[in-house]
């Protein structure tokens, strides 16, 4: 058998295996634990180390698969995986990954790979019209969020003459430490993004951000961007979006705004007015591998004004010289970002999207809202949960305060709730993470899975009720 070049029948048998896997992994998941206490060297004495010189069958890889990839990882397509912000893929984008993978388009410039460029652009104008976005508005498929950030963070450095002083980036300190590290990878320095103060929502305070601002100028550093959160990763919080815009307009700054985890929410009915003012950003981050539920990985920028990004981007090379093409079949996917080989990751979105329309996304991204909102309500009915936060979208943070724990101190209340969040994990049953807001330690859920329902909520309680009765009150 040639492992490098198979026949289409061992094509075929290899495939039907694989879907034979995929769909008993599946059929599954409600069974399995989300998560297994686990080991590093138990995981690597499974594996074989030998440097392999000779082929391996493939019945033989997907064994490995099957026996210890599968049970070693953390199951991020669980109904109850509620921790960090965690899509669960879906088996419309694994094939269209398998696909992409197998035409292995790269999409560097039109003529490289004229239907998939075609593809990400018509993608990208879909994602634009949910957005609101201007007619003209560009944007690009990166590899997630944190790409997209620094996407639009150079564009906004771009924009200003930095000649006279140091540039200044202003971001509440709820925000993505993903914009810090874009700030400091484009040499504008950690220290040049300014920490704005938040409401009691978690909200970036207006009044701050204008004193911030002045006094900056007033001591010669030239304020170049103002960074507007669409769903904070701590507690889903979404900045006042519309005064942010008007603040910008003010001092002349550019408005990127972190949609990396909230902004598809703007598809929901009962969300959408939160998402005010979103529209007129100069630049936008989003991850369609978050609440378009689609697998690692695709991250999207999405800008106001081409000609600025390709201002941003745009190198010329002579290996990448192109002739005899014009307009459209010119387009350089590289002058727009910072990329060069580019997989083809327009296929999963557009499959997504168009194979299940925006109706059915709506509505289950409506159902995640539900049950974070269910879940705060049992909470506040409680006498032994308390949220920590409101919920504003699918996130929500709380701590358990068992009867024998109510007259115990806060830092006693945090570390018991601290090993709690470490007993539940282990359990296995639900997975949560956590947050720290205000100085106090809090579990922190998110819902992003359209498996997920209202009982899913009820039997998260159930375990850590379940849980905490095995800790010791005190450590
Ligand atoms: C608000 C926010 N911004 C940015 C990111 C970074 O996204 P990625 O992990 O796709 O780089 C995250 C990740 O959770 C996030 O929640």
């Amino acid at each position: 058998m040639d492992m490098l070049d198979p026949s289409a029948d061992e094509i075929r048998a290899w495939g039907n295996s694989v879907i034979e896997l995929m769909t008993e992994y599946l059929g599954g998941l409600r069974d399995r634990g989300v998560y297994r206490h686990m080991f590093s060297r138990r995981i690597r004495d499974r594996l074989d180390p030998a440097l392999p010189t000779k082929g391996t069958h493939f019945d033989e890889l997907l064994k490995v698969f099957r026996e210890d990839i599968i049970p070693f990882s953390r199951q991020n397509a669980h109904p109850r995986m509620f921790g960090y912000v965690q899509s669960p893929g879906t088996p419309l984008a694994a094939f269209a990954d398998l696909l992409a993978s197998t035409l292995n388009a790269n999409l560097t410039v039109w003529r490289s790979a004229p239907a998939p460029v075609e593809l990400e652009r018509l993608t990208i104008d879909w994602i634009r019209q949910i957005l609101g976005f201007n007619a003209e508005a560009g944007g690009l498929f990166v590899s997630g969020g944190s790409m997209a950030n620094l996407v639009g963070i150079a564009m906004a450095r771009q924009t200003k003459d930095h000649s006279s002083g140091r540039l200044r980036i202003y971001a509440s300190s709820e925000t993505h430490f993903s914009i810090i590290k874009a700030a400091a990878l484009l040499g504008i320095g950690r220290e040049n993004v300014r920490n704005v103060a938040v409401d009691e929502r978690f909200r970036i305070r207006i009044d701050d951000l204008v004193a911030k601002i002045t006094a900056d100028l007033d001591a010669g550093y030239v304020p170049s961007c103002v960074v507007a959160n669409a769903g904070t990763v701590n507690t889903g919080a979404i900045d006042p979006l519309a005064e942010i815009r008007e603040v910008a307009d003010r001092f002349q700054l550019w408005m990127h705004v972190d949609g990396s985890y909230g902004a598809f929410a703007v598809l929901a009915e009962s969300a959408r007015k939160l998402f005010v003012g979103m529209e007129q950003a100069d630049s936008i981050a989003l991850d369609p591998h978050k609440w378009l539920y689609l697998p690692v990985d695709v991250g999207c920028v999405i800008y106001r004004d081409p000609e600025i990004a390709r201002a941003t981007f745009a190198q010329e090379a002579e290996y990448t010289r192109m002739f005899g093409e014009e307009a459209d079949e010119a387009f350089v996917c590289w002058d727009y970002g910072p990329e060069l080989s580019r997989r083809f990751r327009a296929l999963k979105v557009w499959m997504l999207l168009k194979g299940i329309g925006l109706d059915s996304l709506d509505a289950a991204i409506e159902r995640n809202l539900a049950c974070a909102r269910y879940l705060e309500s049992m909470v506040r009915a409680s006498d032994d949960f308390e949220m920590v936060s409101a919920v504003e979208l699918s996130i929500f943070c709380f701590r358990h305060v068992p009867a024998q724990l109510k007259s115990q101190t806060p830092k006693a209340i945090d570390a018991f709730n601290e090993r709690l969040l470490v007993a539940l994990q282990r359990d296995g049953s639900s997975y949560l993470s956590n947050a720290t807001l205000g100085g106090r330690f809090a579990l922190r859920g998110c819902v992003l899975n359209y498996r997920t329902t209202l009982r899913d909520m009820e039997i998260l309680l159930d375990d850590l009720r379940r849980v905490a009765k095995s800790l010791p009150a005190s450590a």
